[in-house]
């Protein structure tokens, strides 16, 4: 069997996988298993919605039949917003009417479900795309995931967008010298560290 990784089309089949790298990366990068109750919870909101609303810009690295990445993007983070406000939310909602938060991180991806926020005007003004990649440990620092934004770039760029920012939680702040050699810049700080670039 061939294992050379491949960068392919995300499809539904792979929502499972989205799902468990999400959680095994979702804190500051590293493995949140124990710091959520529910292990959908983290995909629900960084991973999941994309794979099914802008498929078009959602890509897994496949080894061998097996998901050890994506990347997801939306195009146009205002219509993407607005798509989730009508279609996605909604259920999430309703399924976790009752739901208390248990363990650390609960209360946080809860309230973000309850109440999702909107990206900053001066975000996407000039860069109205945005993206999440993630990869499984085994498969980091091995030129992975330049490959893989560089492969969501050419399909965004395909698309006529003008430009893409992405969010870095402040415990993460390292993973920013990532994307600064592929190009990104600093553009603003808040809650999170905000980073993006022309197309
Ligand atoms: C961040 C991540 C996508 C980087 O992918 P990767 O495959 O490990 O990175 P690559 O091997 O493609 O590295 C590309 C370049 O960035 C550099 N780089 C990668 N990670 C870095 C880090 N943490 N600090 C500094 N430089 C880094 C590499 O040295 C390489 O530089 P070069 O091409 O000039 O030699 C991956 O490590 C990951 O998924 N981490 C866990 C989840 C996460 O933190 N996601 C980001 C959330 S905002």
């Amino acid at each position: 069997m061939n294992n050379d990784p491949v960068i392919r089309a995300a499809t539904p089949a792979d929502v499972p996988a989205l799902y468990r790298i999400c959680l095994q990366t979702a804190h500051a990068g590293q493995d949140a298993s124990a710091l959520y109750s529910d292990p959908e919870y983290p995909g629900q909101r960084f991973a999941v919605p994309y794979a099914r609303f802008a498929p078009d810009f959602a890509f897994v690295l496949d080894v061998g039949g097996e998901v050890k990445g994506y990347v997801v993007a939306a195009p146009d983070t205002r219509a993407f917003e607005a798509q989730l406000t009508a279609s996605w939310w909604p259920a999430l909602q309703e399924q976790y009417r009752h739901r208390e938060p248990v363990a650390p991180l609960d209360a946080n991806l809860l309230h973000s479900i309850r109440h999702p926020d909107a990206a900053a005007a001066e975000l996407v003004g000039q860069w109205p795309a945005h993206l999440h990649i993630n990869l499984l440990p085994e498969q980091q620092k091995g030129g992975w995931g330049r490959k893989m934004i560089e492969h969501q770039l050419a399909a965004l760029r395909a698309a006529g967008v003008s430009g893409v920012h992405l969010g870095v939680s402040l415990q993460n702040e390292q993973v920013c010298a990532f994307y600064q050699r592929l190009g990104f810049r600093h553009l603003l700080r808040s809650h999170a560290i905000y980073m993006g670039q022309l197309l």
